[in-house]
């Protein structure tokens, strides 16, 4: 449960913290402001509603006072017309059974005229105690019998003025033929009359009654003058017929709210505009509350009107009129339109803020923790000298400062153990060469010692032959002295004798035996000086720097390697130049140098034959010695054999480089040779060399070394 709404709400966490913070704000923002902006909108509509209904009521009232205003004006009208004395007199004259005057006559019925001409009310009627007409406005109809729903027999009951609305058949109205514009023939009309006796001033007796009847069907005045008054809406005054029909009596909508001013007053209102239904009318029939007032929501011509009705009844108590009321909405409307369109402004204007907000916390959240990210991106990545920048002094600030202290201990910590790292491979370095210079160093002492021992032991012999070939000459002389003086003395032998002498031809013999011996003693020579060199190359004492002349180095190095320079059966003998210059002693270890020595002869002597193997060159070998300084000599070796690519050049003092054959080549050699001559006597060793064109070598060594040892000499 609680992991599938995790499930439901991830895409919404793995939002980045910007975009959660403004779809958060927003959607608080929309929420809050529909909630504010609804229940606004509800509250006006309620309260503009309920003014409205308080409106329509009070407008009812208005058009109840519209509509009985012209009752009491009549009313009066004819209690002033009923002190005249022409009145009076023709109803005295009436009430004693005697014919008007025409004069008389002429004269109640141009009151009558003028009275209906004057109120525009239909009726003005005088009527005696017996309900006959006396006299009346319209078509002459004295001695008719005129008692409507005997409202005049009512007056005579009890002397009152009455005032009441009733409704008139179309055919009650024909007989009087008023001067108005009757209603559709057969229909029911509501008319307004007033009764007012007319009493004898003598004896206060009534002795008569004045009518009047006001017609309301198709009178707009009544209604129209509620709209003036009102400023506009709707007002309808309906009637209830004598078989219970509400029929309109006459109505007045206002068509055009906006130009009212610019219109004609005929165009002004819409007459006769019924109720779309009659619901409202029954249920203000039905109402029995003290006020008697009912409301509805109507739409009229497109509009909605809050409409308010009330009934009116007869004398008899009967309801008979229905007074209508509309009030437009059109107020309400607008004013729910500028509340509406003050909201939407205020909305637009909190959206405003809301963004600038939403800005402000994007600066001052996401942008420090957008800033740590980054910087802890690039920091993993491997940039170590990344910081974080603290922006503000709130939590993410003390996250930045945290970050940027744990990054300044972690690339401390890597500068040490970068440091311990090189340290490590620089010792193990260091070990490698050492071990590598033990071997070869423990390797050339044995030979070394090998070398120096056999050389010992051959000296004993051939000083022993060397010794005694002096002597053998000597004899050897003598003896054959001996022999030419026997001859000469005894020419004449013995055959045996003879025989012998020619069998090993003697004189050959004699000849010959000096040259031997002289060829034994070049022998024994060359074997001595092979053994001094020996003695020489294989001194044996790297412990002390010793001061030691570099040219017998070379000589006996030379010496040793002499049966590779001689000629071979397939090849011919390497020439070497010595060009050889006044050298002071050098304070060194020889036999080191020698080593030296050894190596770059014998890789010349293999690069020589290898280049000779294919091409045809005068193999040679040049050996410069030179002092450059009071303090420095040089020692050049210089051949014409195979020479070096770039490439390999620079790799020829690395351990372990070598181009030569598994079993001939060690790539030691050179690598010991830079170490010797560096640094056990802090002197250079540089190679050029141009390809197929041959090597050389320069070797740079200090005549004294720095810190000068307890020296021997030795050469
Ligand atoms: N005089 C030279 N001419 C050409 N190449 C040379 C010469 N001296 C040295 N070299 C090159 O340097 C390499 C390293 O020499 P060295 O250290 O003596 O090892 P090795 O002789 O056992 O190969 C040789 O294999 C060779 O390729
Ligand atoms: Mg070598």
């Amino acid at each position: 449960m609680n992991s599938n709404k995790l499930l439901t709400f991830k895409w919404f966490y793995d939002l980045s913290i910007r975009r959660k913070q403004l779809i958060a704000l927003f959607i608080s923002e929309v929420v809050s402001l529909v909630g504010l902006v609804g229940t606004g909108s509800i509250l006006i509509i309620h309260g503009g509603r309920s003014i409205l209904v308080n409106q329509a009521k009070s407008e009812l009232a208005v058009t109840e006072i519209n509509y009985n205003i012209k009752i009491n004006q009549m009313g009066f009208g004819f209690r002033g017309q009923s002190d005249n004395l022409a009145i009076i007199a023709a109803a005295q004259k009436h009430s004693q059974s005697q014919t008007l005057s025409p004069e008389l006559q002429q004269k109640v019925n141009k009151i009558l005229q003028n009275e209906i001409k004057a109120r525009k009310i239909e009726y003005a009627t005088l009527v005696g105690r017996d309900l006959r007409i006396i006299a009346n406005a319209n078509r002459d109809r004295t001695g008719e019998i005129f008692n409507p729903k005997n409202l005049v027999t009512e007056v005579f009951r009890q002397p009152q003025q009455i005032k009441t609305s009733e409704i008139i058949t179309w055919q009650e109205l024909a007989k009087e033929n008023p001067p108005l514009p009757l209603t559709v023939p057969g229909k029911e009309s509501l008319i307004r009359y007033t009764v007012t006796p007319v009493k004898d001033p003598q004896t206060g007796q009534v002795i008569g009654a004045l009518l009047s009847g006001d017609i309301v069907n198709q009178k707009p005045p009544i209604v129209s003058q509620t709209l003036d008054s009102q400023g506009g809406g709707y007002s309808a005054i309906y009637l209830q017929s004598s078989r219970g029909e509400l029929q309109l009596a006459t109505s007045a909508i206002e068509t055009n709210h906006d130009n009212r001013s610019q219109k004609p007053e005929n165009q002004k209102y819409l007459l006769n505009l019924p109720l779309p239904n009659t619901s409202l009318l029954t249920s203000a029939i039905a109402i029995t509350t003290n006020n008697n007032i009912v409301t509805e929501r109507i739409s009229l011509q497109g509009q909605t009107y809050t409409v308010a009705a009330k009934k009116l009844v007869n004398h008899a108590g009967q309801p008979v009129v229905v007074l209508v009321r509309g009030t437009p909405e059109t107020d309400l409307n607008i004013l729910l339109r500028k509340s509406l369109s003050l909201q939407a402004a205020s909305t637009v204007f909190t959206l405003i803020i809301d963004i600038v907000l939403a800005g402000i916390l994007t600066t001052a959240i996401t942008r420090p923790v957008r800033y740590l990210t980054q910087a802890s991106q690039n920091f993993s990545q491997g940039n170590m000298t990344e910081r974080a920048e603290v922006l503000y002094k709130d939590e993410i600030g003390e996250l930045a400062k945290s970050f940027n202290q744990m990054a300044e201990q972690l690339s401390l910590r890597q500068q040490t153990s970068q440091q311990q790292m090189q340290q490590l491979q620089a010792t193990l370095k260091e070990l490698k060469e050492t071990q590598i210079q033990l071997i070869q160093s423990e390797k050339m002492s044995s030979l070394g010692q090998m070398v120096a021992g056999i050389a010992h032991e051959i000296n004993n012999p051939t000083s022993f032959i060397y010794g005694n070939l002096l002597h053998l000459t000597n004899y050897t002389d003598d003896i054959l002295k001996l022999l030419q003086l026997y001859q000469q003395y005894y020419p004449e032998t013995n055959p045996e004798i003879h025989q012998f002498i020619k069998e090993i031809d003697l004189d050959f013999l004699q000849q010959d035996l000096p040259k031997l011996i002289d060829s034994l003693q070049v022998g024994s020579d060359r074997i001595q000086d092979i053994v001094l060199s020996l003695r020489n190359f294989s001194r044996l004492d790297e412990s002390a720097f010793k001061l030691a002349d570099l040219h017998s180095g070379i000589d006996s190095t030379l010496m040793i390697l002499n049966h590779r320079l001689k000629v071979q059966p397939h090849r011919c003998a390497i020439a070497v130049i010595k060009e050889y210059a006044e050298l002071p002693l050098i304070e060194c270890y020889p036999g080191q140098l020698n080593q030296v020595f050894m190596n770059i002869l014998s890789n010349a002597i293999d690069a020589l034959e290898e280049a000779m193997e294919n091409n045809s060159i005068q193999p040679q070998i040049q050996i410069r010695t030179q002092q450059i300084t009071s303090e420095t000599i040089t020692i050049h070796i210089i051949d014409n054999g195979l020479g070096m690519q770039e490439t390999q050049l620079a790799k020829i003092f690395d351990p372990f480089f070598t181009t030569k054959p598994v079993g001939k080549g060690t790539g030691l050699g050179l690598f010991i040779s830079y170490q010797i001559i560096t640094e056990k006597h802090h002197g250079q060793l540089q190679c050029l060399s141009i390809p197929s064109k041959g090597t050389e070598f320069i070797m740079q060594i200090p005549i004294t070394q720095k810190s000068p040892r307890s020296l021997g000499v030795c050469g």
